[in-house]
């Protein structure tokens, strides 16, 4: 990104997405919702965790985040404004069940029926998660996604929520990202449940596994319109360094993306996985049939993306790197991988540090094209958090965030280029609709199209959000003024 001729071949003003490509945004309840003691909600992990001193920054919590479970009509009217085509949200388990067992919380089902019943007044399309991240704390003091017990749970939450809006959903997605949820939250701990043990992890992922092919198959028995199944996996984009690259790529790629993509879409653990790993666990939580209930038929993947790994095999000396993006824990997200280091990488970033490589995600879904051919895939998340100013001139306030609006052009040609070379991609996700309760990072990383004052609540769409609504509008790639070129350059 550094000359003006590769700047203009990255940014495909006025490419034409095919018709009924998708283009919609995504959010998830613990991080909008706020309203967490309303109409018999239950506690989740993350109401636990980031009520922990010392977990999240500054101790934010979800407790209020966007207030969205009481702002839900304004923000479907935003959302219209927007011209969205669809939109991605997350169901809280602890809203329906509020201590992951028994009989449904009405209240809680009326709040996502009356949200669904909202998009689709305004022509929106419902695209639901059943868990992003927000276990009900009960099933955790018996273990959470150690204990085997949970995805039976997960299995029955699943068909209360089937059955109660099985009708009107149009994309159901089982699990997201359990990658994060099993590594950041059981080994490296820096995500509810906050655990710090490898092993932990790894039974964690399987169990997690088998939630998604319970769900699958209690959804398949109760919804009534033909809705497509799917799970979102945040596929980590490798790539290698040097004589050891291909080997840290290998076994990252075990770790990081095969422990799902294997048993999920190819009925089985790869076998360098169960090797690797030997020495961690010899994974006897896997029971005979757990690989059949997993490997499920489904109709799309969702794969989340915002930057690329740079690995290879640490030679001892010097201090290990370990910039794999992911907030530093005590411990690894990394089982059995402690010789393997993640390189800096050059800029631009992001204000998380995630460096900006739109070819990335283009190689990525080229890459997950090739290995499942017959796949449709959705780009669930993608976006970029910004140092946001607002500013006042004739017009109001305005957020003028011309490097958010040129990460989303720049990745949004790249998605154009892997359709045009046959990646069988339906949809694009913008992360976020709204700013939100960054997890570990609290309200300090702002990812929205549409900012949200968090003394006031206030909504107010940047530049990107209007950017977007002319994408969403005329599924073409819109240009933009050049005074309103981005400012990032490679040293940030
Ligand atoms: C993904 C999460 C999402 C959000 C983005 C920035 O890992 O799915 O909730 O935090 O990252």
């Amino acid at each position: 990104m550094s000359t003006s001729t590769d700047r203009a071949a990255d940014r495909g003003d006025g490419l034409r997405f095919p018709d009924g490509f998708v283009i919609g945004s995504a959010t998830a309840s613990y991080q909008i919702e706020g309203a967490v003691e309303a109409d018999g909600r239950g506690t989740s992990i993350w109401d636990t965790f980031s009520h922990t001193p010392g977990k999240t920054l500054d101790g934010d919590t979800g407790d209020v985040a966007d207030d969205h479970y009481h702002r839900v009509e304004a923000d479907l009217d935003l959302m219209q404004s927007l011209n969205l085509h669809a939109y991605r949200f997350s169901i809280a388990w602890p809203r329906i069940q509020p201590t992951g067992r028994g009989p449904a919380n009405q209240a809680g089902l009326d709040f996502y029926s009356r949200l669904i019943d909202g998009l689709i007044a305004r022509g929106i399309t419902p695209v639901a998660t059943l868990y992003h991240w927000d276990l009900p704390q009960a099933l955790q003091d018996e273990g959470g996604w150690t204990n085997r017990e949970t995805a039976l749970a997960f299995a029955e939450y699943a068909r209360i929520v089937g059955q109660a809006l099985g009708d009107r959903v149009a994309i159901w997605t089982t699990l997201n990202e359990p990658w994060c949820a099993a590594f950041l939250g059981h080994a490296s701990g820096v995500h509810a449940p906050g655990l710090t043990d490898p092993s932990a992890a790894l039974q964690a992922a399987h169990h997690l596994n088998l939630a998604h092919g319970l769900a699958i198959e209690q959804l398949r028995a109760v919804v009534t319109n033909d809705p497509q199944f799917s799970v979102t996996l945040n596929l980590h984009m490798l790539r290698g360094s040097g004589p050891t690259g291909e080997e840290a790529v290998r076994r990252l790629d075990a770790v990081g993306n095969r422990v799902f993509t294997g048993p999920l879409l190819h009925g089985a653990y790869p076998a360098d996985l169960l090797r690797d790993t030997a020495s961690i666990t010899d994974w006897s939580f896997v029971q005979e049939g757990d690989a059949e209930i997993i490997h499920q038929k489904i109709d799309a993947l969702g794969v989340n993306y915002y930057s690329t790994s740079l690995v290879r095999v640490w030679d001892g000396r010097g201090e290990r790197q370990r910039a794999d993006g992911h907030v530093a824990g005590d411990a690894s997200p990394w089982p059995g991988d402690d010789d393997i280091e993640f390189l800096p990488q050059p800029g631009p970033h992001t204000s998380m540090g995630w460096n900006i490589d739109p070819s990335g995600l283009e190689d990525l879904l080229l890459a997950v094209h090739a290995e499942f051919p017959g796949l449709p895939l959705l780009v669930t998340e993608n976006g970029a958090a910004f140092e946001d100013t607002v500013t006042t001139g004739e017009g109001g306030p305005a957020v003028h965030d011309a490097d958010r609006v040129d990460y989303l052009r720049r990745h949004l040609t790249a998605v154009h280029r892997a359709i045009e070379r046959g990646a069988d991609l339906r949809g694009y996700f913008v992360w976020s609709l709204l700013d939100n309760f960054e997890w570990a990072l609290g309200y300090s990383k702002r990812f929205g199209i549409v900012r949200v004052d968090y003394d006031t609540l206030e909504r107010l769409p940047k530049d990107s959000a209007r950017w977007y609504a002319e994408l969403a509008a005329t599924r073409a790639i819109p240009a933009v003024s050049p005074d309103a070129e981005p400012s990032l350059s490679v040293g940030d």
